[in-house]
């Protein structure tokens, strides 16, 4: 891929022009949004986009209303310039990094929630935070006016919640799950794995071990959903950085619970290692 220097746009309303006029040329737009702080994870799913599009933006955005009170928004890594050469190198065409005062205009108050897909898994452990999540993918789609949107299946719940947001709103916007990259010793790829010690990154595998083995006794014919669940969580709570929120067995589209392993799910599973918050999961397929 030949590289580019992408434009940085940090008005909604110039983007807004910018993606009417690909559109009346019959150019089709893809939409990669990140908070930033680029890994092989988002850039995977910028080449995923680059591959389904001919135009790509991809918004850099720390979305405050996406985090609670006592989490990382201060902290959380902003490193633009470096994220915008990530993103050069791949073919990006626009890199859309507004400010909080550009996405949420003072006096601002409108919100998008979907109930129910996230009542469970993250959402009682981050109060609002789905709602922050689908509040600002509504707004970035409204501002880059993208044919498709690619988002990490890393978020799986996330991923599903923004695909009901899309249905019931009857958004013309096609999404587009991206699979999760994983470091060489199977940790899922997330700007947050900065945050670890040695040690704490060293015992961060146990999520990716645990989901591993449970997924291999599945694949050997265990249908008990609670039993596998548990096996994951005693994996990881052997770790004494570790703390288990949750671990799960979800419907892979419906995010119901699922007692018994006759239907495709997803194993996902959150916890604190080393004071950081990690999530991971893996997808179980329907096996005969
Ligand atoms: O997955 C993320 O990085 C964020 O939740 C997203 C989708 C960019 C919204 O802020």
């Amino acid at each position: 891929m030949s590289r580019t220097e992408p434009r940085i746009v940090e008005r909604v309303d110039e983007l807004q022009r910018w993606a009417d006029r690909e559109r009346a040329a019959g150019r089709r737009i893809a939409l990669v949004p990140t908070m930033g702080a680029l890994h092989e994870g988002h850039l995977s799913l910028a080449r995923l986009a680059r591959g389904l599009a001919d135009r790509v933006v991809a918004s850099i955005f720390v979305n405050p209303t996406q985090f609670g009170p006592t989490e990382d928004l201060e902290c959380y890594p902003r490193e633009l310039d470096a994220d915008v050469e990530r993103l050069a190198a791949i073919g990006v065409e626009v890199v859309f990094a507004p400010s909080v005062e550009e996405i949420y205009p003072p006096g601002d108050s409108t919100w998008i929630e979907v109930e129910g897909l996230t009542d469970g898994m993250c959402g009682p452990f981050r109060p609002g935070h789905f709602r922050g999540v689908t509040t600002v993918v509504a707004r970035l789609f409204h501002a880059a006016k993208p044919h498709v949107a690619v988002f990490g299946e890393k978020d799986y719940q996330q991923l599903q919640v923004v695909r009901r947001m899309v249905r019931d709103l009857r958004l013309d916007v096609e999404i587009v799950g991206g699979p999760t990259v994983r470091e060489a010793d199977g940790l899922a790829m997330s700007s947050r794995n900065a945050y670890l010690s040695p040690e704490g990154r060293s015992q961060a595998r146990a999520l990716c071990a645990g989901l591993l083995e449970a997924r291999a006794l599945a694949q050997a014919g265990e249908r008990d959903a609670g039993y596998l669940a548990e096996l994951v969580r005693e994996r990881i709570e052997k770790e004494p950085l570790a703390e288990v929120q949750y671990v799960e067995v979800r419907d892979a589209a419906t995010l119901e619970p699922v007692e018994r392993l006759n239907r495709r799910a997803v194993l996902a599973v959150a916890a604190v290692v080393d004071g950081t918050r990690l999530i991971d999961n893996l997808v179980l397929e329907e096996t005969p």
